[in-house]
């Protein structure tokens, strides 16, 4: 069996810099890497548990029923490589079907993605298992020197894609094919628009967990930034902004306060948001131009109740 775990996170203070930056700005917001600190990586989980949260069950539910296809499309792959792994859960499926000879999972948590990561390598002997702690956002080319050469095929599931606006998301999508090299291909799953009250109920669910995952984020900001957010004064606001076709999450301020963050004082007014996460649906074919953008060729596309993969190739050798 072989594992093993790099901490790639540099020492610079960038939490600090972008919350800083975030409540500076009008309106106020803060980036969603922030969410997953260790209790916001299990309320994550919790919500893609949550029977209003649909998504990750319909998409596992398309990969198990079409895997025999999608497999065969991709053909023979060397390297798997998923950002944002986060519990590894995803990945097994297509392990199975592929067996490739390296594994390269990415997660801002690293430590959690290292506990996750670990069983994979006993589960697959013949696999080499490597996770690394790291801001792909940032960062993404800082993997490359522990990808081995080969065929690569990038795997991002859970409409991760749709937290980035279409620019921010063509833009990492592009990195994504730098990081795959000349035989390169995506394996990329996104919810699609659909009945905004499904959408609302999905993040909106009746246990709270999506409430609480938000919130989460003063809590950290409390622990980590020294900051003295009441968390009773802020609410989780998530509606579907027909207009730009996404989910928006927001913490709304129930009062007038000011908050004191790393030292430096916080406004909100009553009824002010602080933006934390969006999460963009999108047709098909707006989904394939976006990743044309970035140089990806549509290659395969499944859908099911709502949610689509992807399959995208560069160069000739699809
Ligand atoms: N990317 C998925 C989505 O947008 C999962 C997700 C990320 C999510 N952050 C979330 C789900 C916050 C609910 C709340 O749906």
């Amino acid at each position: 069996m072989s594992f093993r775990f790099l901490d790639l996170h540099h020492q610079r203070d960038d939490l600090r810099t972008d919350v800083l930056a975030g409540l500076a700005a009008h309106p106020k917001s803060i980036p969603p890497k922030y969410f997953y600190d260790e209790s916001g990586c299990q309320l994550f989980e919790a919500i893609c548990r949550q029977p209003e949260y649909t998504l990750t069950r319909t998409e596992h539910a398309l990969m198990a029923s079409r895997m025999p296809g999608i497999a065969a499309a991709i053909g023979a792959v060397d390297c798997v490589i998923e950002p944002g792994a986060g519990d590894c859960g995803k990945v097994r499926m297509l392990l199975d079907a592929l067996r490739p000879s390296q594994l390269v999972v990415l997660d801002i948590a690293g430590r959690a993605l290292a506990a996750a990561a670990e069983p994979l390598a006993h589960d697959y002997p013949a696999l080499a298992v490597t996770a690394i702690g790291m801001d792909f956002i940032h960062d993404l080319e800082a993997a490359l020197p522990y990808v081995s050469a080969g065929r690569r095929l990038i795997y991002y599931p859970g409409s991760s894609i749709g937290n980035f606006s279409p620019d921010e998301a063509a833009a990492l999508l592009k990195r994504f094919h730098q990081l795959a090299g000349s035989s390169g291909q995506l394996l990329i799953g996104f919810d699609l628009k659909k009945d905004p009250e499904h959408l609302h109920r999905a993040y909106n669910d009746a246990a709270g967990m999506t409430a609480a995952f938000n919130l989460n984020l003063l809590f950290r900001l409390n622990r980590e930034l020294d900051a003295d957010f009441d968390p009773t004064l802020f609410r989780h606001y998530a509606f579907y902004n027909p207009w730009h076709s996404r989910i928006e999450m927001h913490l709304v301020s129930l009062a007038e306060q000011t908050v004191t963050v790393a030292n430096q004082r916080v406004h909100f007014d009553l009824g002010e948001t602080l933006h934390t996460e969006n999460s963009c649906k999108f047709r098909c074919d707006e989904f394939s131009a976006i990743a044309g953008r970035a140089g990806w060729h549509l290659a395969g596309e499944w859908e099911r109740d709502g949610f689509a993969v992807q399959l995208h190739g560069v160069g000739v050798n699809l």
